[in-house]
């Protein structure tokens, strides 16, 4: 009965079984797939419990129904769906504001599935650059802390670009000018600086490579993996300098569906101007009639993310995003004084505007962070567990995010189910995954 999931269902909907992992013969009636595949879907991990994600879990349902009114629109059939089109050329112009564009600058963006492909189109533009400027002849490499997401990895991998990693050390995570001087030279075709690193929340200081790099007889740009940073900086430490105010940072991304609060599938990346993007990058697609400019890895994409972006930008403007960032924040912090009252847990890097809190525990010898997240995870919570990269892969934590939908009910309930976990961990025996350094996100 293995291969069969249809009997599950007894005689209501169906006379056999369905098969598991093969194309069934026979359709089926709607009402009948959609509670199977519901139901199917129920035994997920429950969204607003999931710690482990900076991804939105929550929308109002008028963006909800916004983002059913779009699910036919392809976000490449520019000529297609002007409006849509439109609506995108506004959203990326509403954040080149957001990131304190030059008044004599005119940014340029476009929406990408996430941070991932934004990076990887920020980077062969940079790469791009750097060929055509030829200051250096030797293999290009990108320089950055070796705390940036997976997706610095693979873009270096497929764009085959030397990754110069600073490695982290134990309470020492933040990229500077200093450690990132030494490895900087004329084949270097962007600095990579982070705003909320993925694994304790910290920013690089931007500014102080900023400085740096103004000094140096070559040019090296700087691009801001701003990822989850990007929407909280401006409206938690709007005078903090990591963006366009800064001369080298020539291009940012953002994970719109992070902070940006939208549902998964939205990220950006804009450019201080179109002269970063050599034109040889930029394709015109004819054959959907009428001319349209892409730059992007991806050719079909939805267009909910940038019509959702649009929807959260109307709805809530400056204030309202800096209200919600200012509630996220102070449940961060009632979550971190709770976590630090427990007297059992060390804080993970310095406390910043990110809504993230990574501890490990003071004693080791009594249980580990990895027991934790499993026990916490029978009360529904997910927190990951992992050590953190070379050279601080001695410091385990669990880390959490704060989102939106995470409330100050749920702070202390999360603290009590810790509470309790922490008690029953004491001498249980979880094995250590094969690859703890890299949290989910
Ligand atoms: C700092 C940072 N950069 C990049 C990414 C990848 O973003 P995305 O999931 O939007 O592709 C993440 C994901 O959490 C991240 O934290």
């Amino acid at each position: 009965m293995r291969d069969d999931l249809g009997l599950s269902y007894a005689q209501r909907y169906f006379t056999r079984g369905i098969p598991r992992d093969a194309l069934p013969a026979e359709p089926m009636p709607a009402q009948a797939a959609y509670q199977l595949v519901s139901d199917e879907l129920a035994l997920d991990g429950n969204p607003k419990q999931n710690l482990a994600s900076f991804v939105t879990t929550w929308m109002e349902p008028e963006a909800q129904r916004l983002a059913a009114d779009v699910l036919d629109k392809n976000l490449v059939d520019k000529d297609e769906y002007p409006r849509t089109e439109t609506i995108h050329r506004r959203v990326m112009a509403m954040l080149g504001g957001l990131l304190n564009a030059h008044p004599d600058e005119e940014p340029v963006g476009t929406a990408t599935v996430g941070s991932s492909e934004a990076i990887m189109l920020g980077l062969v533009a940079h790469r791009e650059s750097w060929r055509k400027r030829g200051d250096g002849t030797g293999r290009p490499n990108i320089v950055c802390s070796g705390l940036v997401h997976t997706c610095w990895e693979k873009a270096a991998r497929y764009f085959d670009l030397e990754l110069r990693q600073v490695a982290p050390e134990p309470g020492r995570y933040v990229l500077d000018a200093e450690r990132v001087k030494p490895l900087v030279d004329e084949n270097t075709v962007a600095v990579g600086a982070i705003l909320g690193n993925t694994f304790t929340g910290e920013a690089d200081d931007v500014a102080g490579i900023d400085a740096m790099l103004r000094e140096l007889p070559y040019d090296v740009p700087i691009h801001v993996d701003a990822a989850s940073g990007g929407f909280v900086a401006p409206f938690l430490v709007p005078d903090l300098a990591w963006d366009f105010r800064l001369a080298q940072v020539r291009s940012i991304n953002v994970s719109n569906h992070k902070f940006g609060l939208v549902y998964p599938g939205m990220g950006s990346v804009v450019f201080r101007d179109e002269s970063v993007v050599d034109p040889s990058l930029v394709f015109d697609i004819t054959y959907l009639g009428g001319s349209a400019p892409t730059y992007s890895l991806n050719f079909s994409q939805s267009s909910q993310g940038v019509v959702l972006q649009y929807y959260n930008f109307l709805r809530l403007g400056r204030e309202g995003y800096g209200s919600i960032m200012a509630a996220i924040d102070s449940n961060a912090k009632a979550l971190r004084a709770r976590l630090s009252d427990m007297g059992v847990f060390d804080m993970i890097g310095e406390e910043t505007f990110m809504p993230v809190i990574a501890v490990a525990l003071k004693d080791p010898s009594d249980t580990d962070v990895f027991t934790l997240s499993a026990r916490i995870r029978e009360a529904g919570w997910i927190v990951p567990a992992y050590k953190l990269p070379p050279n601080a892969t001695e410091v385990a934590v669990l880390r959490m995010v704060v989102r939106e939908s995470f409330s100050r009910d749920m702070v202390d309930l999360l603290g009590d189910d810790v509470e309790r976990a922490l008690g029953r961990a004491r001498g249980a025996d979880v094995e250590t995954p094969d690859n703890p350094h890299r949290p989910i996100c």
